[in-house]
């Protein structure tokens, strides 16, 4: 009895394990071990005394990617595969370059809600919600714009001029995975039966073939498929996927399977926090006090709530530290609400910086767009290492959840860098202000035993906050 009760346990254990995504984090850091060979929900981590800055970093978002494709379009990404160092972080960038009507197909996103900044040109944008509406909730974008694009939802990026687009994402997953619809359905190795095909999208089978043949050698009628695809509703090819065929399980083991499963389902709910829903923009005139902000009416849902503008314009760094932080969270996009995701642009005079800080709730990755940057984190107690770098236009780094971190102006020009964090909300605690400028003060009985300073030492600081 014992026994079987400790299987079941262990079993309740590896699928928790199995099932979690992006789980917070239970180190500092768990850098990407690429020798690794243990198969792991993501990858098992680098002994952290070999850990490097450069673990941290990726070079070249400032690249234009190669648009010279059937859909004109190239994403470049810089994910786990690319930056060791966000193993586990749930968070992760990529640049995406459209030429004149150019198309980022209809695909999907498993893992990842997406936030979408136009860096150059105009984009129309779009996304449809799932069964039975199938809305498509659509904007057109300008340089500046931001949108986002709820988790597994399908959604589109379309190039509306005659000059390149440029737009840089970030997604709530270190390795967001991409399905595009054309090439999963039509597309797969070995191909989905033309009779399932037939029958979901309603047409005969010499014009599923004609697709398949035009998918599989990537020919130009991609543009027409995806209108198709658009047109058939997509809601058929979930409801296909979705069905398997009956499974013949032992009763003995079914009986054990099913109870471990409600073992982790339990588990599974208390601990989730993926989406529940489609989205649930917030609506933070009703008074209830939630983890979040309660939701919208779905049905008073309008493509503006997933829309941000004016992160073309430079936020006035002429402060005490020299640089100013322009965020974008779900104060500002209330259909950010539940998804782990905001970004935020940085501005700096010459010199200036942006002073040891933390996120409580957040990992960051950040992207130089102009100027050098000197940036750096400290690891946790006892060791305290400091991990620094210095960053040129195009350069990216990473900064661990809740770790101490600043970035440092060292140019005599002014400096942009655009940054992700895994929250919709991820806090800012700044040192300095915190520890002497809390209201009221923390005694300088405390502070003076903290620091190791006279208490004159302490009050000079205090008031300068
Ligand atoms: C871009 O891709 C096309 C097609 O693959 C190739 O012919 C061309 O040389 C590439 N251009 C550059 C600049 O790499
Ligand atoms: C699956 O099970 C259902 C109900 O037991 C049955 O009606 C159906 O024929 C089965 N399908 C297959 C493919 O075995
Ligand atoms: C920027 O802020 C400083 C200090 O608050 C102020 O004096 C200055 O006028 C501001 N500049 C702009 C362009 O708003």
């Amino acid at each position: 009895m014992a026994s079987q009760f400790l299987l079941l346990a262990c079993l309740a254990m590896t699928a928790s394990i199995a099932l979690a995504s992006d789980p917070s984090p239970l180190q500092d850091f768990c850098v990407a071990d690429p020798s690794g060979t243990v198969p792991v929900n993501g990858h098992v981590c680098k002994d952290p005394k070999l850990v490097v800055a450069d673990d941290f970093f990726f070079s070249g978002l400032h690249l234009a990617g190669n648009t010279s494709n059937p859909a004109g379009s190239k994403v470049t990404p810089a994910n786990v595969a690319q930056i060791p160092g966000l193993n586990t972080f749930g968070i992760s960038l990529v640049r995406i370059d459209y030429a004149p009507w150019g198309i980022n197909a209809p695909h999907t996103h498993p893992r990842a809600t997406e936030i979408l900044t136009v860096l150059e040109g105009s984009l129309q944008v779009g996304f449809v919600t799932s069964n039975p509406e199938n809305r498509l909730i659509t904007k057109v974008l300008q340089k500046g714009d931001v949108f986002v694009f709820p988790v597994g939802l399908v959604h589109f990026q379309h190039n509306v001029g005659n000059v390149n687009a440029v737009a840089i994402a970030a997604l709530s997953s270190q390795n967001p995975g991409a399905i595009t619809i054309a090439n999963a359905v039509f597309g797969s190795k070995p191909a989905i039966s033309a009779d399932v095909l037939a029958k979901a999208f309603q047409v005969d089978k010499d014009t599923i073939y004609d697709f398949q043949s035009k998918i599989i050698w990537w020919s130009q009628t991609t543009i027409r498929l995806i209108k198709f695809v658009l047109a058939y509703k997509v809601k058929q090819i979930l409801s296909i996927c979705l069905s398997s065929e009956n499974q013949s399980i032992p009763k003995m083991a079914s009986r054990f399977l099913l109870l471990a499963l409600l073992v982790v389902m339990t588990c599974s709910i208390a601990l989730a926090t993926e989406s529940l829903q489609d989205f649930c923009v917030a609506q933070p005139t009703r008074l209830a006090a939630v983890n979040g902000v309660v939701c919208k009416d779905p049905n008073l849902v309008e493509a503006n709530d997933f829309y941000y503008s004016g992160l073309d314009i430079a936020g006035n760094a002429s402060t005490a530290f020299g640089s100013r932080v322009t965020s974008v969270r779900v104060n500002q996009i209330p259909g950010l609400n539940t998804f782990g995701i905001s970004i935020a642009r940085i501005d700096f005079a010459a010199w200036g910086v942006n002073p040891p800080h933390t996120h409580p709730r957040a990992a960051e990755i950040l992207t130089v767009l102009e100027g050098s940057l000197q940036v750096g984190f400290v690891t946790s107690n006892p060791d305290n290492r400091l991990i620094t770098k210095i960053l040129q236009a195009g350069d990216v780094f990473v900064f661990p959840e809740g770790l101490v971190h600043f970035q440092y102006n060292v140019g005599y020009t002014t400096a942009v860098a655009f940054s992700a964090f895994s929250s919709q909300n991820p806090g800012t605690v700044t040192l300095a202000n915190t520890v002497f400028g809390s209201r009221p003060h923390i005694s300088s009985d405390i502070l003076t035993k903290a620091f190791l300073v006279d208490k004159q030492a302490i009050y000079n600081i205090q008031a300068r906050f």
